[in-house]
């Protein structure tokens, strides 16, 4: 067992309730491999913000958590080195597992070292997925981890489970889930979805802010988590289809909705595609400009230099925790 702080790892209750108290989002960002941790976190140390490593059930099964575990800790000492040597502060970063889908793969993610996990049983009726929350608090809390629930359904795929249309988040039922599983933050669904296609052509690429504002009346304390939330930009999906690659109509959120979810309460905003749609574009493209090159860090290493100038925009415009470390 090894705990979070040992990691060097930063309070993550404390990151997201400056962020409410701030008025801006932390980014929850995806990774799989060496160069997405590296552009997450030079990003983030660039441009002074507080950060949230995801780790999906995928995430582990492609790159293994154990060394997933040791990538983290690894990453804490390169930010702080970096931040030492450019002359910043270091950020606060936190170690989340996205997705958790029992007490079993929570488990495995708090002796490792996480200092946040998420159990999300949004398929499940309430009841169930009040009890299988639960179950995740009353262990995590015992070793100062927190914990995130998932109250609603959001279009698309995650890991192994499927939905074709959001069902929005209740918030008449918000206060029983937080009462009854004591969670320290929620995930809602508000009309974000996973992947790259979250609205159809022609169609008004709006969320729900009404909703988000009612569950903020209802639960003033507790942080809100938005899944789904990549912009899916243009010149990244542009250049994919330029370059040979087939994603015709991909619409993400747009960057104002966003922007002002984050303003009314949102303290965590989820990020995985539009990073996916940087490093595919680039490497697409470097492909086709030097069909010759067969060297990994030919076209690895721009695509990581891209990503890092995609995470400081963003955290700059959309989540507004540029110089909030
Ligand atoms: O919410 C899902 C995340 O984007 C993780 O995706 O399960 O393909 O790693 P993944
Ligand atoms: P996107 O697919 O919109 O990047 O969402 C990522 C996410 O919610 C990870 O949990
Ligand atoms: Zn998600």
């Amino acid at each position: 067992m090894v705990t979070w702080k040992e990691l060097g790892l930063s309070d993550h209750k404390k990151m997201l309730q400056d962020a409410l108290k701030g008025g801006y989002a932390v980014p929850g960002y995806n990774f799989n491999n060496m160069e997405q941790l590296q552009a997450i976190l030079t990003g983030c140390v660039k441009s002074q913000s507080p950060v949230i490593l995801q780790v999906s059930k995928g995430a582990r099964e492609y790159a293994n958590g154990t060394l997933l575990r040791y990538m983290a800790e690894g990453g804490v000492k390169l930010a702080n080195e970096l931040a030492a040597s450019l002359g910043l502060k270091p950020v606060p970063i936190s170690l989340h597992l996205d997705h958790g889908e029992d007490l079993a793969i929570c488990k495995a993610c708090i002796d490792n070292g996480f200092s946040s996990v998420m159990i999300d049983r949004s398929h499940d009726p309430m009841d169930k997925n009040i009890e299988e929350t639960k179950k995740v608090v009353d262990y995590a809390h015992q070793y100062g981890v927190q914990v995130e629930g998932e109250l609603g359904i959001l279009a698309g795929k995650e890991d192994d489970v499927e939905a074709e249309k959001t069902t929005y988040t209740r918030p008449e039922d918000v206060e029983r889930f937080a009462r009854g599983t004591g969670v320290d933050s929620l995930a809602i669904a508000i009309g974000t979805s996973h992947g790259a296609y979250k609205f159809k052509p022609g169609q008004k690429a709006e969320l729900r802010l009404d909703i988000l504002q009612e569950v903020r009346k209802r639960l003033p304390e507790l942080p809100i988590v938005l899944h789904g939330a990549s912009s899916v930009l243009t010149q990244y999906v542009d250049m994919i289809n330029k370059y040979g690659g087939k994603m015709e109509n991909a619409i993400g959120v747009p960057e104002d909705q966003l922007r002002k979810a984050a303003s009314m309460g949102v303290s965590k905003i989820n990020i995985d595609s539009d990073g996916r749609l940087v490093v595919t574009a680039i490497i697409r493209k470097t492909f086709a400009e030097k069909p010759a090159e067969f060297d990994p860090r030919k076209y690895l290493g721009p695509a990581r230099e891209e990503l890092v100038k995609m995470i400081m925009d963003k955290n700059k415009a959309v989540l507004g925790s540029e110089g909030r470390a």
